[in-house]
């Protein structure tokens, strides 16, 4: 694999807010990363270091295919989070105009036009006004623009997040095919679009990164046994539930199969260290106490468990 860019120490703070805190991180070409994070996380203000539109406060972006300072905004594609149309145009004027802007000819700017409108799915919606079109239409033809000149990296700041059910749809899918063709670098702080698109991950949060690598990595690696069990609503029940996180607690020898538990109303959740020797011991538990309960389910965590853990600190 072959890296195109390196962020490093990239960092920006405003007067006394430190949005972005020293992040490293980089992008190998060909690949789909998804920097994900929660409100505030600093997402926007990476993406806008990144694509030149914002000056850090200390760090840098390289790209190896240029020299050390180079100017690389005609590298990137850009969508940004809140994109800002001309109403009044029509969709092919809209993209003839940036186009133009690039740099291109009329004439090579139309053909680019046609060619990137049939792309994204608006030739038949090419003459009518942007101020018609749909969320999902107006995110396609943002995507038109940012792919005007051919960039080596298309960047984009929550992409679907301002769509309904529908719009997202549209515009995921066209994700899903525009990723084989170019290096794809999003924003989102929803999970689930990451895991349906990217192949890496940067997750931040407070301008930090807080983990970073392959989707299939972490998937592996931070994957836990945790066992749920629910307990009949009965006294006896709740009582043996306390008294067994508080044996767990102190008893550390002897509940070793045991990295964590909690109690949510009837709901006892567990993530054992070890999934066989863990459902022995709570199956000896629950006989020698005789503990009613209704329910007892054994899985693994979920990118989701991990996901919460991690943004919540
Ligand atoms: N121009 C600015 N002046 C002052 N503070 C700012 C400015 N831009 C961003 N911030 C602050 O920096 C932090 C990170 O903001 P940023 O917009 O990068 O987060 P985000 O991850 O994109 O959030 P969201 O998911 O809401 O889009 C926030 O605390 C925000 O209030
Ligand atoms: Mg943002």
């Amino acid at each position: 694999m072959t890296e195109l860019l390196q962020v490093k120490g990239l960092t920006k703070s405003f007067g006394s807010v430190h949005a972005v805190k020293s992040i490293d991180f980089s992008i190998q070409e060909g690949r789909c990363v998804a920097l994900l994070g929660p409100n505030g996380a600093g997402k926007t203000t990476t993406i806008r270091m990144l694509t030149g539109l914002l000056a850090p406060t200390s760090g840098e972006v390289r790209f190896h295919s240029l020299a050390r300072g180079e100017d690389h905004r005609s590298l990137i594609g850009y969508l940004p989070q809140t994109p800002a149309f001309h109403n009044g145009m029509s969709g092919m004027e809209y993209v003839v105009y940036s186009g133009r802007l690039c740099g291109l000819s009329a004439s090579d700017a139309r053909k680019r036009a046609m060619e990137l409108l049939e792309r994204v799915g608006l030739a038949s919606a090419a003459k009518r006004r942007v101020g018609g079109y749909s969320g999902g239409m107006k995110q396609r033809l943002g995507l038109a623009q940012a792919l005007v000149h051919h960039p080596k990296l298309l960047v984009m700041d929550e992409p679907v997040s301002a769509l309904d059910p529908l719009g997202r749809r549209e515009v995921l899918r066209l994700l899903q095919e525009l990723k084989s063709e170019t290096t794809v670098l999003f924003s989102t702080h929803v999970l689930h679009d990451a895991e349906e698109l990217c192949d890496d991950v940067v997750i931040i949060r407070d301008g930090e990164v807080a983990l970073q690598g392959s989707l299939a990595a972490i998937r592996n690696e931070h994957r836990r046994p945790v066992i749920e069990l629910k307990l009949e609503d009965a006294p006896h029940a709740i009582n043996w539930a306390q008294s067994f996180l508080q044996k767990s607690r102190t008893d550390e020898l002897r509940y070793s199969w045991l990295s964590e538990a909690e109690l949510q109303g009837n709901r006892l959740y567990m993530t054992a260290s070890h999934m066989d020797v863990a459902r022995q011991g709570l199956m000896e538990e629950l006989t020698e106490h005789k503990v009613p309960f209704s329910r007892l389910e054994v899985g693994y965590s979920s990118l989701e468990d991990l996901f919460m853990k991690v943004v919540s600190g």
